[in-house]
């Protein structure tokens, strides 16, 4: 019987559980049940088991990807986005164009149901970063981690002096001014994962997840809401390894998921906290899952490493831009007078039109003012890894052909921005 590519059916859960198992030693390892499989969709708006791809073969399951919708922050616009996850193909049936069929179908489904763009998390240079690369998608940008040992800790706690807030364990009585302080500040980022209430209820309060698919019981986590003469300023979440019951983190590690704060001083007081907490719950490595270059000057204390690696796949350029159009509109404020400009790239072509009270999309593309990128280079520019003066690089721009005026316009409305995807939101 020849291969089929199709979407989930009921029953087929059993055999994906036992792929992922396969293909995945931290699955493995943290003993992924059908159950699991079937319970990420508490509370997970961008979670149903219908997103399911798999490919089949004489009946049996040999290969498989996750579509997770998430919504994402891109400054003030909040953009729903195409994540693919868990690409597995079975070890016996690899190199036969698998992984390529199911990420081309994942695609189509994307684009069926109207969303502007595909994203995912890999290894850099890992076998499915191979795939990816030639089904089309750019290289994006690194998340970063940061990595100490105790006497990094015994360090930062000494250097950030003695600036204490009044704490309290998260719970859902306190809930909403978490989410308030999540909001702000996913704001002030691209790519930071939107979260309605009950993601908030079921995934970080009833249980702990470490990651979209990876959880633990709460016990094992540091939820923790700061408050300055009653206000909240800030909230962190942990994990701490030595507590845990299934098999992820090594028992020794602490894990800084995430901390956030109205401002830089309350953030040292955040993190400091959270890390004095993790210490006397006996942490050895501390590994930090946060925001790249200067949060809280956590760099001078710790090593930056580069972990997962981020790749994308505009599917469709207006409408990505469109989604965006709230974040471009109040950054043009500044501009003079009216601007167009055509943005072509091997993910399609559009044209702005840029004033100061708006950001218009079309895509008639008209080459009048025109830069032209490559799909890395595209895909930089819209989440602000780099400004455009640090693209003027043929892997990034194939040719600009834009007066003066239009490139100033641009640099203006699509500046450097802070990329960031929590990790307990990563899919
Ligand atoms: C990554 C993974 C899913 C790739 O699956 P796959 O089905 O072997 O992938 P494909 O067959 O589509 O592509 C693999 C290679 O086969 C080649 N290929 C594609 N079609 C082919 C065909 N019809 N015949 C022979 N080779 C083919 C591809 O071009 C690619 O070649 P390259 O490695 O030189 O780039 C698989 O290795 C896997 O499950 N790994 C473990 C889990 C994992 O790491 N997943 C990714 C997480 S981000």
């Amino acid at each position: 019987m020849p291969l089929t590519v199709r979407t989930y059916r009921e029953g087929d859960e059993r055999g994906i559980v036992e792929l992922l198992k396969v293909c995945f030693s931290d699955f493995n390892r943290w003993g992924l049940t059908v159950d699991d499989w079937i319970s990420y969709e508490e509370g997970d708006y961008g979670y149903r088991r219908e997103n399911a791809l798999v490919a089949e073969l004489d009946g049996r399951i040999v290969g498989h990807l996750h579509i997770v919708f998430r919504k994402v922050y891109l400054g003030v616009s909040k953009v729903d986005i195409c994540g693919i996850a868990n690409v597995a193909t079975h070890p016996e049936f690899r190199g036969r164009g698998i992984a390529s069929s199911l990420m081309r179908k994942a695609i189509d489904i994307c684009r069926e149901r109207g969303l502007s763009l595909a994203s995912l998390l890999t290894g850099y240079g890992s076998e499915g970063y191979r795939v990816y690369r030639k089904v089309g998608f750019s290289n994006t940008a690194f998340l970063n981690t940061y990595v100490g040992a105790y006497d990094s800790v015994v360090k930062l706690l000494e250097d950030w002096g003695r600036q204490e807030l009044d704490v309290e364990e998260i719970d859902e009585r306190n809930i909403d001014s978490v989410m308030q302080l999540h909001d702000t500040w996913g704001r002030t980022l691209n790519l930071a994962v939107w979260r309605p209430r009950e993601y908030w209820v079921s995934k970080i309060l009833r249980k702990f997840f470490m990651y979209s698919f990876f959880y633990d019981k709460p016990e094992a986590s540091i939820r923790l809401l700061f408050k300055d003469s009653s206000r909240p300023v800030g909230y962190s979440l942990a994990f701490d390894g030595s507590s845990a019951t299934r098999s992820y983190f090594p028992k020794d590690t602490g894990v800084v998921l995430e901390a956030v704060a109205t401002d830089v001083h309350y953030l040292k007081v955040v993190i400091k906290e959270t890390l004095r907490r993790l210490a006397s719950r006996g942490a050895k490595i501390f590994r930090l899952y946060l925001p790249a270059g200067t949060y809280a000057g956590l760099s001078k204390y710790f090593e930056e490493f580069k972990g997962a690696f981020l790749m994308d796949y505009v599917i469709d350029l207006k409408g990505l831009l469109d989604s965006m159009a709230a974040e471009l509109s109040g950054r043009a404020k500044y501009v003079d007078g009216q601007t167009s400009v055509t943005v072509k790239s091997p993910f399609g072509c559009a044209d702005l039109y840029i004033s100061s009270s708006e950001v218009r999309i079309s895509a008639e593309c008209s080459e009048e003012n025109t830069i032209e990128f490559t799909q890395d280079g595209l895909v930089r520019v819209i989440y602000g890894i780099s400004s455009l003066s640090e693209m003027l690089d043929p892997n990034y721009v194939k040719r600009i052909d834009m007066s003066t005026k239009a490139v100033e316009t641009m640099s203006t409305v699509f500046h450097k921005k802070a990329v960031y995807i929590p990790r307990i939101d990563q899919w």
